[in-house]
């Protein structure tokens, strides 16, 4: 029952635990800030906890006449709400089509799906994005980047925060993103489910985190089985998913945008795919900045256990920063560290036990369903693990929200999950959701399903048993007490796969770069150490590590003028730090960010701070 209640919150779901995986990967954050997108939201709950997803869907195909209409109607043209990704026509050029608002321009790119057999039946379509340079005297061509995931959308990353990393690299440049193939707008879309409601209903099934119950694991691996197993609608293009892929149609939109050489800038598994493109063109990179580093070596070889041995550092760095914040600036205050470290201890230990109610007779707020909903030990354990994503943006709500759990006050809870993002629309509810079809192009966030496929069509097969399993579990708690467990789940999701990869790259992760890679990582990633981008650095002769000293996912994840001004020599200039360049941030957790007198640039850095990263998961819980 309590599960059932907490899948109505939205609180957990095996979606969102892939999520969650996903988050570290890139800069994992997922974010659900309503925004008026365009006409139809399509908003669908994952189960997960904070994990929404947000579909900006298209409600149908528009036939290809309404095209002409619209471009003849200057006041249709106004209403953002008609542009439709399937009025642009895909083609094997690169043609860009003025796009939502006129803000941007959209390109459908039509590639062979089997880049080692290359036909005219199988195809994909790829969705580009580009926010066009202001500053075109000194023009210097496009930078790509990729977000993360796997399966976060380039495109719903680009629309919501392209302009402050534009900000970054300089104005003189394009800033392009894509949906890699399987996710969004790209087609064909890899899908589970033939509706929003049959992807919640299977999210109520959710069984918490692993080691909620004993036993737990058994259901949980039952349940993933079964759902990775059975359900998917586009299982052609599964055969051709996976970074090698990726990789490949990158080069291929470079190719198609006149350009010989790559510059781009990877957040999370956004490193991968950028590490994949350095090992296997590596005399095609003119820049490349790796930002949130995933071990290259460990994602490829199924020895994915180190991604969090940084977690517990963030979790101590909660400690250390509410302590030092004092009791007026962190509602979870105690004498010392560790006498916050204990206050933890002792309301997780009471929350197995007693569950918190929400119950309120009235709106519990104007933006949510009011349902009681149930506060487990999971929820929370959760919620730790997303806290730590981005300390600036969440410790100080997280420490009010854990203040108000002891006190048996749900609310806080409620609302962080609803408003992480603060953008005033209200969620539309599950049951207005529209089921897009996977030949229709949308606009989301990310695609739960993907980040699965393409995590485990870069692995060699996975075939552990339950109990070997369970040791994997422990050892990933063993690393980080405070969120290894909650992290465990993703690598659930490919044992028992079956369809496998045609094309998989497997390394040497190593290559002589055309241009030397810049690696930027926080000092306490967690779910990037920073030994990742030690280890991916020694493969590429030349590359250099830029330190920046704060806490969290990716150097997003914390404003720092000093790093953004070294990333901008590096794309303007081709300047790389000196080896052993720390750089300190603009804020630390539980100062409130403040928008008081700052330049442009420090402007979109405290702006890429509360940004909806996509995965780089919000509240994942
Ligand atoms: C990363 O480097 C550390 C330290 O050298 C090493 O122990 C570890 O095995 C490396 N990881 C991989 C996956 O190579
Ligand atoms: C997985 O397990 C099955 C049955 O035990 C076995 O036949 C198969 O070879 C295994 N595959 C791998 C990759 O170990
Ligand atoms: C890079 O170049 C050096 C020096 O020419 C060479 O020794 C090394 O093998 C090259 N590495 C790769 C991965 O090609």
């Amino acid at each position: 029952m309590a599960n059932q209640e907490t899948q109505q919150l939205g609180l957990d779901s095996k979606n969102e635990r892939q999520f969650t995986v996903n988050r570290r990967l890139h800069t994992g954050q997922k974010g659900h800030r309503w925004r008026h997108v365009a006409n139809v939201i399509l908003l669908v709950l994952f189960a997960t906890g904070l994990v929404f997803y947000q579909l900006h869907g298209w409600r149908k195909a528009t036939p290809r006449s309404s095209v002409h209409h619209l471009s003849q109607s200057p006041h249709q043209h106004q209403d953002a709400q008609e542009w439709k990704w399937n009025m642009i026509e895909p083609s094997r050029v690169l043609l860009w089509h003025s796009c939502y608002d006129g803000a941007y321009d959209c390109a459908r790119l039509d590639l062979p799906m089997d880049w080692l057999k290359p036909s005219d039946d199988e195809r994909v379509i790829i969705a580009i994005i580009r926010l066009r340079a202001t500053e075109t005297d000194d023009y210097r061509g496009p930078v790509i980047f990729n977000p993360g995931g796997p399966g976060e959308s380039g495109v719903f990353a680009l629309k919501d925060h392209g302009a402050s990393l534009q900000t970054i690299i300089g104005r003189n440049h394009d800033v392009i993103s894509f949906d890699p193939r399987g996710i969004g707008a790209s087609l064909p879309r890899i899908e589970c489910w033939n509706s929003p409601e049959q992807r919640q209903l299977w999210d109520l099934q959710d069984v918490g985190v692993i080691d909620a119950h004993p036993g737990t694991i058994y259901d949980v691996s039952f349940g993933v089985k079964w759902g990775v197993s059975r359900f998917f609608l586009t299982p052609t293009v599964l055969r051709h998913v996976g970074t090698a892929s990726h990789a490949r149609d990158m080069l291929e939109i470079l190719h198609k945008l006149g350009q010989d050489k790559l510059k781009y800038w990877g957040f999370s598994y956004g490193t991968i795919l950028g590490g994949v493109f350095a090992s296997m063109y590596p005399d095609k990179v003119e820049r490349l900045v790796s930002d949130g580093n995933v071990d290259l070596r460990e994602w490829h070889y199924q020895t994915y256990i180190n991604f969090p041995r940084d977690m517990d550092k963030v979790m101590s760095a909660f400690y250390d920063f509410c302590h030092q914040a004092g009791r007026e600036a962190c509602d979870f205050y105690a004498e010392t560290p560790d006498l916050i470290r204990q206050r933890l201890e002792n309301l997780l230990k009471k929350m197995r036990k007693h569950p918190v109610l929400v119950t309120t007779g009235e709106p519990i707020s104007s933006d949510g369903p009011n349902i009681p909903q149930l506060i487990t030990w999971s929820h929370v354990r959760r919620l730790t693990s997303a806290a730590l994503y981005r300390p600036i943006l969440l410790f100080k709500k997280y420490a009010t929200v854990l203040a108000a759990l002891e006190s048996g006050d749900g609310r806080p809870f409620y609302h962080l999950n609803n408003n992480l993002y603060q953008s005033g629309d209200p969620a539309p509810s599950i049951c207005l959701a529209e089921a897009i079809p996977p030949e229709v192009p949308r606009l989301e966030t990310g695609n739960s399903e993907a980040f699965p496929a393409i995590m485990c069509s870069d692995l060699p097969p996975i075939n552990n048993t339950v109990e070997e399993f369970i040791d994997f579990t422990q050892q990933l708690s063993e690393i980080s007490e405070s969120a290894g467990d909650v992290n465990a789940l993703f690598r659930l999701a490919c044992i028992g796969r079956t369809i496998r990869p045609k094309w998989r790259f497997d390394g040497p992760f190593e290559g002589n770069t055309s241009f030397p890679i810049l690696y930027v990582n926080n000092i306490a990633d967690n779910v990037a150490p920073l030994i990742s981008a030690t280890n991916n650095s020694q493969g590429f002769p030349g590359s250099v590590i830029l330190v920046q000293n704060s806490y969290g996912h990716t150097s997003l994840s914390t404003p720092s003028t000093c790093t953004a001004n070294y990333i901008h020599n590096y794309f303007q200039h081709g300047q790389l730090p000196q080896p052993g360049t720390t750089c300190d941030p603009d804020y630390y957790p539980f100062q409130d960010i403040s928008p008081k007198g700052k330049s442009e640039l420090a402007t979109a850095l405290d702006e890429l701070t509360k940004a909806n990263w996509g995965f780089t998961p919000n509240l994942n819980f």
